[in-house]
């Protein structure tokens, strides 16, 4: 059975690190045994780390405010996930931009909380629910050097009933992240 190595980058809550981790850390799953080798962090007071601590994943915090440029940066990055073995990886609230320093370098997804390419950068959940539209979703796809602008793997979506509070806007699209990003990674990798 082949061993398929996920590294996941994070800038702060880490909840959907977690879930990835439980759905699918040293699980077989279509024929692969998935692990969560490393993950990567560029602030060293995110949330995050402490689910990385409570998991016992390794991880490393690399910050981005250490570096003269952005591939400065980058370079560092694929050299710590290609250190963690990396065939894949994902980025899960990884609040940086990557030039193609990275995005040459390595496979990477990206989760956003829209239905891409609407509502592409920072503040995707307000600006969905403030919008004239009856849905929300939520999107993973390729991660090129534009923000939130490589190719679309897959999408889910909900309908925004009238009514709908924020808060449960905003429930509702962590539901469907849960669901989606780790179905994308198991795609993926069987591809
Ligand atoms: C998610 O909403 C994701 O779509 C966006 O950042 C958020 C990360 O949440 N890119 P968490 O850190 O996994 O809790």
């Amino acid at each position: 059975m082949s061993v398929k190595k996920i590294v996941i980058l994070f800038s702060g809550e880490g909840s959907n690190l977690e879930n990835i981790v439980k759905k699918l850390h040293k699980k077989d799953i279509k024929g692969c045994r998935i692990e969560v080798s490393g993950a990567i962090c560029n602030k060293e007071d995110a949330k995050g780390i402490q689910r990385c601590k409570r998991l016992g994943i390794p991880f490393g915090v690399i910050k981005h405010t250490a570096f003269n440029s952005r591939e400065e940066f980058d370079e560092k990055l694929v050299e710590s996930a290609l250190k963690f073995g990396a065939d894949l990886v994902v980025l899960a609230g990884f609040m940086r931009v990557l030039t193609p320093v990275f995005t040459e370098r390595l496979k990477a997804i990206n989760l956003h909380p829209s239905l891409l390419p609407l509502f592409k950068g920072a503040n995707a959940i307000e600006r969905s629910f403030n919008s004239d539209m009856k849905v929300g979703g939520v999107s993973v796809h390729f991660v090129s050097s534009e923000l939130d602008g490589g190719e679309i793997i897959s999408q889910k979506c909900f309908q925004k009933d009238d009514g709908m509070s924020f808060e449960e806007f905003k429930k509702r699209i962590k539901e469907l992240e849960f669901e989606l990003l780790p179905q994308a990674i198991v795609k993926i990798l069987k591809d």
